[in-house]
This record gives C-alpha cells, structure tokens and sequence, in this order.
C-alpha cells in the first residue's frame, strides 16, 4: 500500500445516514462508512521539527520542486514511484539549499508526528489555536459540510462561478494552478483536480490528509504546513486560492488574508469562506444562547435559548484564547476584500448562505424544499458529529466534564428531536488581485469552449440547463451593503455573558 496511513479515499454515492432524504439532483457523496480505518497506532504528541512541510504528490520530481526557495522547514516528499517519502536534499533536486535534511516518510508510524490523541480523539500536533480533530469522524462531517456548500452555490464547488470558470478556462494562455489552503479532508481539492484536469492543484493542511495515493488524480499534490508561518514560498503563482473553514486555527487574520492574495497571480481570484459562531433565528436575528447560573439575562443568554448555540460559542472562546484570531477574521470575511490594496476592489464580492439545521425548513416550491431539507439534515448531521470533538479543549479551558456531558446531552436532545429552528450561516467573500503596477486586475480572460461540457466528469456536474438556485443565501455587491447587514445582525445580540470557559480557565489559572 502507498501510504498506510493514508484511508481509502471517496466512493461515490450520497452519504448512507438514514435520514438523508434522496435528491438526485445533487452530487454524490463519499460513503466513509466504507473506507479502510487507519492501520497505524498513533502514538501520543511526539518532537517535531519547529516547521515541517510534507507533501505528498503523484507528479514528477521536478514539478514537486518547482516552488521557491524555503527556509527553516524541513520538506517530506513521495516521488511518483515511490512508496517512501524522502526529503532530498538541494544538490540532489537542484537548486534547494535550504533543504539540508534527509527524511524518509512511510506509513503510519511517521504520520503520527502531525497528530495527538487528546480524549480519544486525533488532533494535528503543530497548531494549538485549531480546536477541530483530525480522525475518521471529523473527515466524515468535513464531507457532509462540503456537499451542503456545494448546493448552497447552485452545485458548484465555489461561489462566484462565471469568474472562477473563465479564470482556470484551458482555452486561456497559461498554466493554470489552484492552491486550497486548511484542505482537510482533501475532498475540494480532488474534486478540482478533476474538473480541471489540465490545472495543477496544491492542497496545503496542518494535518495529514486522509489519501488514497493510489487513486489521487496526477495533478494534485498535498502538503503538510501552518499558514500562519508564512506562505511566501506560494507567492505569484495561483489563479485561485481558496480557504474554507480555516478561520478557527488562523491566529493573525489580517497578515494572512495578506499572505494569501500574495499567492495570486495577477487577475488570479482569492476565495474565503467561514462558518459563523453563531446560530441564527430567522436569518436577520442570533439565536439566543442557553443560560447557565450567573448569566445575566435579557441579552444573548436565555432559559429557551439553544445548547447548541452555547456549545459553539463557548469553544470559540476557547479557540479565543488559545490564539485563535476569530472574531476579527469573521469581521475580516463578512467586510468583504473591497478595502484590500491588493485586490481590485471592482472586483469583489461577499455573501453568506443560511442552512437550516434539520429538515424542518421549506422553500416557495418542491425543489426548495427538497434542498433546503437535504442539506438540513446534512447540517443536522454535521452537529450531531461536532460538539463533543469541542469537549478536548472545553477541558483543557478548566470545564468539568460532567458539565460538557450535561450540554452534550441536552444538545442531542435539541437536535434529534428539532426542538429548535436553527440556521447556520457561512460567510464568503472574494475578490481578484490587481495588475503588478497597482492598477485594476487585467481583464478577465474569455474561454472559447465551455469548461468540461461532460457532466460525468464531475461530482457536481449537473447536464445544462438544470440550474436550481439555492434560495437562503445574501450576496453584496458593494461594501456599504456588506457593512449595512453586518451592524444589523449585530445590533440583535445584545448583552454577552461571560463564557464558562473564561470562567473556568480563570478560575483553573486563579486570574
Ligand atoms: C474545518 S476544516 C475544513 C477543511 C476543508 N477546507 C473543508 O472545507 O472541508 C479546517 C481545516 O483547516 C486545517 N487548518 C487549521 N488551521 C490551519 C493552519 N493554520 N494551517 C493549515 N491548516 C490549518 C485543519 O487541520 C482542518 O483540516
């Protein structure tokens, strides 16, 4: 086997839970429930170089090593006929004095490094901000989330299509290169790969991905990293670069948001998407938050208020103070990029999409409706998968774990039984980069032929014609709009309590 830690990757087909309503329209799913489990024992946290980069890659050689030059990082790399993950060093490869180390990657005994068990659960070992595991489960509900992303952007991968598509069109000059940030599962990054079979596409996460390397298609390629060290190595080179649910582990927002649009090419689009911390009530209005003792009330804590919505936001606290920069990178994602320097402010757009949160919700006709169901139970799922993963750094922020059991129970409660109408929402917003001088992006290319006219090639492919518009969704044309809905859904919060989890860590460090 090529990687043993690696799991099989992605049998087509729609998610096997029970309750997922058939809709065919949509794309298949990974059935994970089918997927090998990893073979490796995973020790505890074990020594790592301060900065480590490792790629996995089916291409040539000399295309893993055609990026700049990189320094403090040691580099683990498979070749294209190799079992072995070898970092070479520079006079081997050519032209890479940084790379002063030899190192052989194999199977799950070396994957281990990226990864800690904390509470039965896997976590990535290099970035302590990020508050997600990495195992099994969490890749499952990674999958489920991305194919309700999916339908929220009228089954594309992304929003923004028209200028996605014309950007990474084949008939245009150049090599075209895609470069997917926080990849997690890898599943974006692999449907891109494929749609865009002539793009090489790089998909870069502070945990190993879960790779079948077997069936990876020959212009993908991953590497292990943290984005807050720096990307300067990517710059210049990307027609797209897309970052999805990354937030939570980014610590400096705004000197990342930087970094990325640097990876752009000229013209080249920048794509960030984020979930909200909060639950909504109907769209415009939070969803209260359960109180707990001491709460005052008649803010965003409420007897009536959801445990869901108190269990996010008290591991986003967490995530806070772990060094998460959250609040400011969702002010960042929802503000849109028109005030960047680097991006040709006529360019941008922001947006959000709603998803409800069960089936409960209906839509103006059948179709609606099936959607808006579909990814209800998606996202009900998705939830009911989530909060206890928050338990490991809840515990660590001083709550006693008959208190999370106590929240984790009522949550099932809440979700299993829809007591609640909840919706979730994720932010987007992308713009393209200027011209080198500063001026307005070049203008954008016009594809000859329609890109992969053959819906078979795709998950999301759907035959012409066929277009369904998701329904819950907002889209901003101009700052002024983006800032306006901002302060509204903002002035609906109220009151916030302290968190359990400052509480607790408070009183645990006796501040
Ligand atoms: C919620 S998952 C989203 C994965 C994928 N983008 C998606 O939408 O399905 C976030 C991913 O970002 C990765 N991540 C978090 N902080 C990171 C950082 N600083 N550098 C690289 N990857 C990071 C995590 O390991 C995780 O796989």
């Amino acid at each position: 086997m090529a990687n043993q830690a690696s799991t099989s990757r992605r049998s087509q087909g729609k998610p096997r839970d029970a309750d997922v309503p058939t809709f065919c329209t949509w794309p298949a799913h990974p059935e994970r429930e089918n997927e090998q489990k990893p073979q490796g024992k995973h020790t505890g946290e074990q020594e790592i170089s301060e900065r480590a980069r490792y790629e996995q890659s089916s291409f040539a050689p000399s295309t893993i090593f055609g990026s700049g030059s990189v320094s403090g990082r040691t580099r683990y790399t498979r070749d294209a006929h190799s079992t072995a993950y070898t970092a070479t060093n520079q006079s081997e490869r050519g032209g890479r004095e940084d790379m002063a180390s030899v190192y052989s990657y194999n199977s799950s005994r070396d994957a281990s490094q990226f990864v800690k068990e904390v509470h039965g659960r896997m976590f990535n070992s290099l970035n302590e901000a990020y508050l997600l595991p990495s195992d099994e489960k969490e890749w499952g509900r990674l999958d489920k989330q991305g194919s309700a992303m999916t339908v929220s952007f009228d089954g594309h991968l992304y929003p923004c299509a028209d200028v996605v598509e014309a950007i990474l069109d084949p008939s245009t000059p150049g090599e075209k290169r895609i470069l997917d940030l926080g990849c997690g599962t890898g599943g974006w990054a692999i449907d891109m790969a494929t749609k865009f079979p002539h793009a090489v596409v790089t998909g870069v996460d502070v945990a190993p991905t879960p790779l079948d390397m077997d069936t990876l298609p020959p212009n993908l390629s991953f590497e292990i990293d943290d984005v807050n060290l720096g990307l300067e190595h990517f710059h210049n080179q990307f027609d797209l670069v897309h970052m999805r649910c990354v937030m939570g582990g980014i610590t400096d927002m705004d000197k990342t948001l930087r970094d990325i649009q640097l990876c752009l090419k000229p013209g080249g689009i920048l794509i960030v998407i984020d979930g909200d911390q909060y639950l909504y009530e109907d769209k415009q209005r939070f969803f209260k938050i359960a109180s707990v003792p001491g709460d005052r009330e008649g803010g965003l804590a409420d007897p009536k208020g959801s445990w869901l919505c108190r269990m996010i936001w008290e591991a986003c606290e967490a995530c806070v103070m772990a060094g998460s920069g959250m609040p400011r990178s969702r002010e960042i994602i929802e503000l849109g990029l028109w005030d960047s320097d680097l991006c040709d402010p006529v360019t941008a757009s922001a947006g959000c999409v709603f998803f409800p949160v069960g089936p409960w919700a209906r839509g103006k006709d059948l179709a609606e409706t099936q959607m808006l169901q579909y990814v209800g139970v998606l996202m009900r799922q998705v939830f009911l998968n989530i909060h206890r993963a928050y338990h490991g750094i809840l515990r660590k922020h001083g709550v006693p774990q008959a208190t999370l059991d106590q929240w984790s129970k009522l949550v099932d409660i809440e979700l299993n039984q829809s007591i609640r109408k909840l919706w979730v929402r994720f932010m987007y917003c992308c713009a393209r980069r200027r011209s080198p001088d500063g001026g307005p992006a070049p203008p954008l290319p016009v594809p000859s032929p329609p890109v992969n006219n053959d819906p078979s090639q795709t998950r999301e492919g759907r035959p012409s014609g066929e277009e369904i518009v998701y329904p819950e969704k907002e889209i901003y044309t101009s700052p002024e709009q983006a800032r306006a809905k901002r302060e509204q859904r903002l002035a609906t919060m109220g009151f916030v309590p302290s968190s359990v989890a400052r509480t607790s860590f408070a009183a645990m460090n006796q501040i």
